[in-house]
């Protein structure tokens, strides 16, 4: 399946493991792109600069590129972030994603460091400031995605919009967790797939057992997309990027009432206790549409990445079955 992707990168599997903060640490980034894939560490705006290099590190190892993504909205208050994706210590990585915000200035930057830059966009506009910016591959990322982003625009349509808007290569993402998804995002002309939620539960993610396990009781129907949880956290989470999290009772208890949140101080307490306590009911549990594809087991990300792989069996057999 020879995409610009997979030629830039020289992977076997047009298929990035998207940057998940909390999920994707460079063991799993490392397994992904051990497999064929690009795998890449998510750094959220809290994540030490140390942790940064080990992660690096533990991507690196398996010898192959690797990508790390980063919220461009926490840059301004962490420059220390960017410098630790460019420290010389640890090979650099091939594939530097940074989203949600102002990122324009970063671009040069990364391109002097030899880096490709990449962006999710949620809008047409969102894709082509990106091509205006200088950002070598757009991701569009449509609203059933897990994690932060934009739920104005579902993915089918943004892809189609986005590929008619630029002229660099293009990423599909969100609700993308299996070969028939892959398969229809190259269809369309995407250089690739960028799939997150397939690999939270693998073995080499950074999720807890039990988080894994709520995951695989939700079916399709079972997230939800807004700022609850951004508004409980108080990161700094810039309001038009709501995250799509696994519909809890918290979220439930707090949506359409999130003015009313921060002065909720036994609210904030839970909030904040629940990781600890391992309180499902009150975690963000970032997940998007495709959970109800994930089951019990936890699969080695090899396995995923070689299931995605299968895209290309599936067009073969499309291109075999419009021919006759
Ligand atoms: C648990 C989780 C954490 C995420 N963290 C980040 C992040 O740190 N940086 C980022 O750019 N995107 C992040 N995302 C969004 C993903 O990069 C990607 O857009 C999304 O996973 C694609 O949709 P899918 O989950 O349906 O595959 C996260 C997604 C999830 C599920």
């Amino acid at each position: 399946m020879g995409t610009w992707l997979a030629e830039r990168f020289g992977l076997t599997v047009p298929v990035v493991g998207a940057p998940m903060a909390g999920a994707a640490g460079g063991a799993l980034a490392g397994a992904i792109s051990a497999a064929g894939g690009l795998g890449m560490v998510g750094c959220g705006s809290t994540a030490p600069a140390d942790w940064v290099l080990e992660q690096r590190a533990l991507a690196a190892a398996a010898g192959r590129p690797y990508g790390v993504g980063l919220l461009a909205w926490a840059l301004p208050g962490r420059p220390d972030l960017l410098d630790a994706v460019l420290d010389d210590s640890v090979p650099r990585p091939a594939l530097v994603s940074v989203s949600y915000g102002e990122y324009a200035q970063h671009v040069p930057v990364l391109h002097d460091a030899g880096v490709a830059v990449a962006t999710q966009a949620g809008t047409v506009a969102d894709g082509v400031a990106a091509v205006d910016a200088g950002i070598d591959v757009v991701v569009a990322r449509g609203g059933e995605g897990g994690g932060h982003g934009r739920n104005l625009v579902a993915t089918l349509p943004l892809l189609d919009a986005v590929l008619e808007a630029v002229d660099v290569p293009v990423l599909a993402a969100g609700g993308i967790g299996g070969p028939r998804g892959v398969a229809a995002a190259l269809a369309a002309g995407a250089a690739g797939a960028w799939v997150g939620t397939a690999f939270l539960t693998c073995r080499e993610s950074l999720l807890a057992d039990d988080v894994v396990g709520r995951q695989a009781e939700t079916d399709e129907t079972g997230t939800a997309y807004g700022t609850v949880f951004d508004t409980a956290s108080a990161v700094g989470w810039p309001n038009e990027f709501g995250g799509r999290a696994v519909r809890n009772e918290f979220f439930t208890r707090w949506q359409g009432r999130e003015a009313e949140l921060p002065a909720d101080a036994e609210a904030n307490a839970t909030f904040r206790a629940a990781p600890t306590s391992r309180d499902l009911s009150a975690m963000a549990l970032y997940a998007g549409q495709g959970v109800g594809r994930l089951g019990a087991e936890r699969p080695a990300a090899a396995e995923v990445v070689a299931d995605l792989g299968r895209a290309g069996d599936l067009l073969r057999a499309a291109v075999t079955r419009l021919g006759s």
